[in-house]
């Protein structure tokens, strides 16, 4: 069933077809609600961004929530959303042919539970945000620039959501396992997921989080925070002093904030400019951002106000960029009248993939930038970047950011990076580890474990290793064999091909995909 027809029969909402980031023509074609929807891209665009919250409202009691998540079938979730997430959308085309990679929306999802699992700070030993409560649906998180065009992946995931079965899946679940689905379906080797993120009914426990998101505040004029720099802040002793300061971690208004008034879940991609002054300042080159600046704010950022190891976040970051990629070629669009998505789309303004299968589980990002040099470079949006030296090199299609590049150039973080490089075992574990620990805590569950023991509702994804028996590798070579089994293989994995086991909706998702692949680059609506 198509999202439109799904959405006929449901007897729903409206219909808004839009073009990149909010912005573009916007043409209304149904409506039966009261207030205007928001003008954000795909079908469903409301139902993961209220106000029609409450019909597809998840119990905000435990023992409700907790006795629908004991009969939830997860085997068949895990194969609905599967089906969703490798059929490209026209209104918001999936990434992957630009790449040379199938189709597949396993990177923006992994960055939304990415971004909803990464306002979790910890404040003298207490725990503030994490994804439990969904309020990235709501103001203010969903205006926070970092969570650019996630009302897309929000979108594309609602088609899940107003399933009969799935109504009452709290958002929080749902955008923490569709991440995960995402990595395993790809082919991370092993994961785990536990259930039981009850849904807020506003975002309003987000507002000490950050400076950002007043656009559409819904809460009275006193509780709605202007939009403004945080009000103390700082420069590295090296950076230039006009370059972007970073939040003291404490306001005087009381607000616990990230790093910058905003920026990626916090660190800035293009890391600290370098002051004429400094003695890495190199006036020959594109542009001056530090990569040792910028180490020592992924530190400040993940160690000392998300409470991360240095081993943890190196393999975070890792595994986090090995899928997806970067959006900054709106620049390119041939025509400029035509909204920008698909090839040409802009969220954060950098461009390009970080490994060669951006949509398939690999070891590219280690490898990378420890065997290439990198040179400074900058998207076609104009923003500073990295790209290869080498033109000739089989990675000069990928990018990297000057904060990918701090993990090879910290001494203790450059550790890390080299085993993983040299055991893509313990890179596999220690990523699913630290995948689990950002996904499973939250102000409400702080502790890994919390949401296990409470809901009792977890998965180690055997059903897909049982439905895996054939994948195929590519080798350094580019040569493709076949072997038993992608899980638990030590391998230059690219997962090419599944076979066996497959539910009625995988299969489908997989005669989708292979029709995405003969469409357009920029995907086509196969269903
Ligand atoms: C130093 C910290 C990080 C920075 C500066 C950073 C920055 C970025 C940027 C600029 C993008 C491109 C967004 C766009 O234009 O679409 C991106 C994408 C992405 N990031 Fe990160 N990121 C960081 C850490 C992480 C971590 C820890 C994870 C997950 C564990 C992660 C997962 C992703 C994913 C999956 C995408 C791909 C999105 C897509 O394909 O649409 N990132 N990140």
């Amino acid at each position: 069933m198509t999202a439109s027809k799904l959405l006929g029969a449901l007897g729903a909402v409206a219909v808004v077809l839009n073009g990149c980031g909010g912005g573009g023509d916007s043409v209304e074609t149904t409506t039966t609600t009261t207030k205007a929807p928001k003008p954000v891209g795909c079908e469903f665009t409301n139902v993961g961004n209220p106000p029609l919250d409450e019909e597809y409202k998840s119990p905000s009691d435990k023992a409700t929530y907790h006795k629908y998540l004991a009969d939830l079938d997860m085997e068949k979730l895990y194969d609905d959303i599967v089906g969703v997430m490798k059929t490209s959308e026209s209104c918001w085309p999936a990434d992957g042919p630009q790449d040379d990679d199938e189709a597949s929306y396993a990177g923006l999802f992994g960055r939304l539970a990415w971004h909803c699992s990464g306002t979790l700070r910890i404040i003298n030993g207490t725990s503030e945000g994490g994804c439990e409560g969904g309020r990235q649906r709501y103001w203010p998180e969903r205006d926070w620039r970092d969570n650019d065009n996630l009302d897309k992946a929000r979108a594309v995931l609602a088609q899940i959501k107003v399933m009969p079965a799935y109504q009452q899946l709290s958002w929080g679940d749902l955008m923490t396992f569709a991440g995960t689905v995402g990595l395993v379906d790809s082919g991370l080797p092993s994961a785990q997921f536990c259930f039981g993120r009850i849904d807020d009914d506003s975002g309003k426990e987000s507002v000490m989080l950050g400076t950002e998101g007043i656009e559409d505040c819904e809460l009275s004029k006193e509780e709605c925070i202007t939009h403004a720099p945080c009000q103390t802040s700082f420069h590295w002793p090296d950076q230039d002093p006009t370059d972007d300061p970073r939040c003291n971690l404490t306001q005087a208004d009381g607000r616990q904030q990230g790093s910058h008034s905003v920026g990626l879940i916090y660190v800035y991609p293009h890391g600290p400019q370098l002051k004429a002054s400094s003695p890495d300042y190199d006036e020959t080159a594109v542009h001056q951002r530090s990569r040792k600046l910028s180490a020592d704010e992924v530190r400040d950022t993940f160690k000392t106000r998300m409470g991360w190891t240095d081993q943890e976040t190196v393999a975070l970051i890792g595994g986090g960029h090995t899928l997806g990629r970067g959006h900054g070629n709106c620049a390119n669009n041939p025509d400029p009248s035509k909204p920008c998505k698909g090839k040409y789309t802009t969220t954060a303004g950098y461009e390009g993939a970080w490994t060669r299968t951006p949509s398939k589980w690999n070891y590219d990002y280690f490898k990378a930038m420890l065997e290439e040099e990198w040179e400074p470079s900058q998207s076609p949006d104009g923003n500073d970047q990295w790209k290869t030296k080498s033109e000739d090199s089989d990675f000069s299609k990928t990018m990297r950011l000057t904060a990918d590049l701090a993990v090879v150039t910290d001494p203790i973080y450059r550790e890390w990076a080299v085993k993983y490089n040299e055991d893509f075992d313990l890179f596999n574990k220690d990523f699913a580890d630290a995948w689990f620990k950002l996904t499973h805590r939250s102000a409400g569950h702080p502790n890994e474990k919390d949401l296990e023991d409470d809901a009792k509702k977890c998965t180690t994804f055997e059903f897909v290793k049982r439905a895996a028996p054939k994948v195929q590798f590519l080798t350094d070579a580019g040569i493709s064999h076949t072997t038993g089994s992608v899980w638990g293989n030590n391998n230059k994995v690219a997962l090419v091909g599944v076979a066996g086991l497959m539910s009625f909706v995988t299969m489908a998702a997989v005669f989708r995909r292979q029709s995405i692949q003969s469409t357009t680059p920029e995907g086509l609506e196969m269903m």
